[in-house]
């Protein structure tokens, strides 16, 4: 299925309760040959407001601590594993991730990504699929908030690149 189908459905998708309090679905965004996908929780404020991910306070920051390890938020897909913001931008609830997990498993399958970065607790639930390294870090608005996170997250990150650079050398 192409991107742009899959991007129809989603901002359509009614699939379960959160659409009812959200502006924009937000498929997520990225080049189509991305090795590297980045999966968060769901869209916060900023994100429900231009339909864009991680465009907010911690996508600012995410983006700066990824940009310090030299890697450009153009050259990586960034999406979350629930497309919709949810009430007080609480966890999404179990049945709400099921619901979006498909739209999920089919940006895998069109982007084939080597490696899926997962940003907190909500991502871990993405599927594992093999040949795929899946890498788990803090979220960033716990790494943001906090100084000892924060430190673990550039250090996360900077692994990150590592692994990209081998990437690169595997081909
Ligand atoms: N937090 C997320 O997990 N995803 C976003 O898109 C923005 C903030």
């Amino acid at each position: 299925m192409a991107l742009e189908d899959l991007n129809l459905q989603i901002y359509g998708c009614k699939k379960c309760r959160l659409w009812l309090g959200a502006k924009h679905g937000v498929p997520g965004e990225g080049p189509l040959n991305a090795k590297v996908m980045l999966v968060g929780q769901n869209p916060g404020a900023d994100e429900d407001e231009i339909g864009r991910p991680f465009v907010g306070r911690a996508g600012k920051f995410l983006i700066k601590v990824l940009a310090e390890s030299g890697i450009k938020r153009e050259d990586v897909f960034i999406t979350n594993i629930v497309k919709h913001v949810s009430p007080q931008n609480r966890k999404p609830y179990p049945d709400e991730v099921a619901a979006c997990v498909p739209y999920l498993n089919t940006q895998i399958s069109v982007i084939k990504p080597k490696i899926i970065v997962l940003l907190g607790a909500s991502a871990k639930h993405t599927p594992r699929l093999e040949g795929i390294e899946y890498i788990e870090v803090i979220h960033p608005s716990a790494a943001m908030r906090f100084n000892n996170m924060r430190d673990k997250f550039n250090k996360q990150i900077g692994e990150l690149e590592k692994r990209m650079a081998k990437l690169t050398l595997e081909k």
